[in-house]
């Protein structure tokens, strides 16, 4: 258990809303058709343009596109896109949505967003299946004055995004890797072997979880094997897990580095397959979805890293708002800036959580995060307990 924390998880994250409440007072305003010829005077012009204060808007309000970039990790349909919407629909009542989901296919992202802009989008958030590809719609919008929020994974590819809105994510591979050398040591591995297979190289986040890793791995861990799950498939990391072990046998690594939960659960079961206990194999992972922490609370996944999609979904929607209303961010929203190869872009970075079932070490346990944030709903323990009743009494959840 870390503690040095001074603030409980919950507290932190009620923090970081009370700051965003703050920062963003111009879309706690009542949202005005987009036709109010008021409307863009409030604040300072956004970056991009936004809507012009002459644009003819449709009738009943304008639109904004959320367009998010695969379904297979949970978080998107079940965090990002309520938590973006609710708030969205909260600050800009009378904006439509238009959302679509690309499946981790580019071509169908590009495709989803030719067609976003073909009905007159104002703003564009975007959540890039490739990051290099998606400069070209970032290009495409921007040539039609649509403002385009970066959201979670940096678009580059010669493009200029307005914002982007993710996590520090360089220390998420630090606090994954951090977590499971720990843990090695700890179980009195001297020269500990392991596994690494990174997500999708066309997400730059992969690319930053990687270089994370091998910041805290190098020197001190032999990598034995290492590649990288393409399009974070869980199908394509088992596969990669049964050429490992082929290759190396049971015996020839201590632990598996995995980029995400996904990914760790394809792992996982190539280890089953193999008749290994994965007990026996302290894996990383990343999202704190359900399944995973019940692995962790079974002892089958080692870690996670918790991330508050609530906050970095919602700071995206107050800023699509303001965007929206042809207004700049207050003063104090945009922490730093990230250069994305063609400019520093304005950027708000929040910070993730290496989580363990009991808070070993320099981690936090699942019950003073996610439990505690109910990142689930009210009904979180519950979900996390189904079936897992006497590991949560163990873990101290209820
Ligand atoms: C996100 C992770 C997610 C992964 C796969 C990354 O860009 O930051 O939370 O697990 O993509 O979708």
């Amino acid at each position: 258990m870390r503690h040095v924390t001074p603030t409980s998880s919950s507290a932190r994250v009620a923090s970081i809303m009370a700051v965003a409440l703050l920062a963003f007072p111009a879309c706690k305003k009542e949202s005005k058709p987009a036709g109010d010829d008021t409307a863009g005077k409030e604040g300072e012009k956004a970056p991009g343009g936004g809507p012009s204060t002459g644009d003819t808007p449709p009738a009943g309000g304008g639109k904004i596109a959320l367009l998010l970039p695969e379904s297979q990790t949970a978080r998107y349909e079940a965090a990002d896109r309520p938590y973006f919407e609710g708030k969205f629909k909260e600050l800009c009542p009378d904006v439509e949505i238009v959302y679509s989901n690309a499946n981790q296919v580019a071509a169908d992202q590009q495709q989803q967003a030719e067609a976003a802009i073909a009905q007159g989008v104002k703003v564009m958030v975007l959540d890039p299946v490739d990051g290099d590809a998606a400069g070209a719609i970032v290009n495409d919008a921007k040539a039609k004055n649509i403002p385009v929020i970066s959201y979670d994974r940096l678009i580059k590819g010669g493009s200029s995004p307005d914002y982007y809105v993710s996590f520090d994510n360089e220390r998420v591979g630090q606090l994954q890797a951090q977590a499971l050398l720990e843990k090695l040591t700890a179980d009195g591995k001297k020269e500990p072997k392991i596994t690494m297979i990174n997500g999708s190289p066309t997400d730059n986040n992969a690319t930053l979880f990687k270089n994370g890793a091998h910041k805290v791995f190098d020197g001190k861990v032999k990598i034995v094997k290492e590649d990288a799950a393409a399009n974070w498939k869980p199908e394509e990391a088992q596969q990669l897990m049964e050429q490992f072990i082929a290759a190396i046998g049971p015996k020839g690594f201590d632990g598996a580095y995995q980029a995400n939960d996904g990914t760790a659960g394809g792992a996982i079961a190539a280890m089953k397959a193999a008749g290994i206990d994965p007990k026996t194999k302290p894996t990383t992972g990343q999202d704190a979805e359900v399944a995973a922490i019940q692995r962790i609370l079974a002892g089958e996944q080692y870690m996670t890293v918790y991330k508050a999609i609530r906050p970095e979904a919602e700071k995206t929607a107050e800023l699509a708002c303001a965007l929206y209303k042809g207004e700049k961010p207050a003063d104090g929203v945009v922490t730093g800036k990230v250069n994305n190869g063609t400019i520093d872009v304005p950027s708000v970075l929040l910070t993730p959580i290496a989580v363990t079932a009991d808070g070993a070490g320099e981690t936090e346990s699942v019950a003073d995060t996610i439990v505690k944030d109910k990142f689930y709903g009210d009904d979180t323990a519950a979900q996390i307990c189904k079936g897992y009743e006497k590991a949560c009494e163990a873990a101290k959840i209820q």
